[in-house]
């Protein structure tokens, strides 16, 4: 193999953690997995990379760095439900807030370069104009993304007074194979699942809310051209594009041959109207822009379903 770089993916185990050890892996770096399994698969870790279950508060979670000897750690690992959050928000702020401060202290000891961070475009709030970019106030709704966008100022502070680089990528609403169809959130997996199994989608609200689809195969390009670039500074990731869930059902319905019944339920309470971002950093400073359509990226779904 390749000498590479050496690589540590917190969350690898998970949708988009497992998609970026792959691409590592194809690019010859040396990859190990830290993920404690609570919503990850180990049946999706690239078999080339090494495997470790730690919780990231745990104590033998050094053991890895100990061992590993990385240059770049990739942080995925995050409690990502929002209700969960709301319910229990001490146990996300652990997770999203002392997990990170915990590893970060561990990239200062062991002599890491950089940390690329999974962030989201929900720290944004509510939107004033659309789509957003990275200048757009911030005002976090949910107790998770105000996790996430805590941890956003501790890698700044780190990289200032322990020249511990980072990149923040905000990924607007990712999709793509390995979603997990069980969780909330994953609005295309969950409705591909359906649409496949015979089950009915259920809408919340009219289904004219729009969301900003951007695909794993993109995103996991972003997080590779960070290796090299991005250094302090942090990008929104999306299409810049709003589908409507209306349209997405339609467009599902098209790609599958399936006529789908859905259901109209009552709206959600704190679910934003409409969401779009806006990546024209990302294509200045990392040559990053989304390349994978609605309807490839929704048939590459359909497709991983029906092959799983
Ligand atoms: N999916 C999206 O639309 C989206 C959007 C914006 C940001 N993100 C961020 O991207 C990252 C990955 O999200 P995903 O959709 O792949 O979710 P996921 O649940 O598939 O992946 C998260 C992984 O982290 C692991 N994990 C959770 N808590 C852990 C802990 N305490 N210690 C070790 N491992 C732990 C889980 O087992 C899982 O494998 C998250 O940080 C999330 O906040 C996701």
């Amino acid at each position: 193999m390749a000498d590479g770089i050496k690589c540590l993916v917190t969350g690898g185990a998970g949708f988009i953690g497992s998609n970026i050890v792959d691409a590592l892996v194809v690019a010859g770096h040396s990859v190990t997995v830290a993920d404690d399994l609570s919503t990850g698969n180990r049946a999706q870790v690239n078999a080339q990379a090494q495997f470790a279950q730690v919780d990231v508060l745990a104590a033998e979670f050094e053991h890895v760095f100990a061992e590993g000897g990385f240059e770049v750690v990739y942080h995925l690992a995050a409690q990502t439900d929002v209700m969960t959050s709301v319910e229990d928000p001490a146990t996300d702020a652990q997770v999203n807030v002392i997990g990170g401060i915990r590893l970060l202290e561990l990239c200062r000891k062991y002599g890491v370069r950089k940390v690329i961070f999974s962030s989201t475009s929900s720290v944004f709030g509510e939107p004033d104009y659309l789509p957003m970019d990275e200048g757009h106030p911030i005002r976090p709704l949910c107790p998770y993304a105000a996790s996430k966008h805590a941890f956003e100022h501790y890698l700044h502070l780190y990289s200032e007074i322990h020249d511990l680089a980072y990149t923040v990528l905000r990924y607007a609403n990712a999709y793509g194979p390995r979603q997990d169809p069980h969780h909330e959130g994953g609005v295309v997996a969950i409705f591909a699942y359906k649409i496949l199994n015979g089950a009915v989608p259920i809408i919340y609200g009219d289904g004219e809310q729009t969301r900003d689809f951007v695909h794993v195969d993109d995103l996991v390009r972003a997080n590779l051209i960070c290796l090299e670039r991005g250094d302090n500074s942090y990008y929104n990731l999306g299409t810049g594009i709003e589908t409507t869930v209306n349209e997405l059902v339609a467009l599902l319905d098209e790609l599958s041959g399936a006529k789908a019944e859905v259901e109209y339920a009552a709206g959600r309470r704190g679910e934003m109207r409409r969401l779009s971002l806006q990546s024209a950093r990302a294509a200045t400073e990392l040559q990053w822009s989304p390349t994978v359509g609605l309807c490839a990226g929704v048939q590459s779904v359909l497709d991983y379903f029906k092959e799983n």
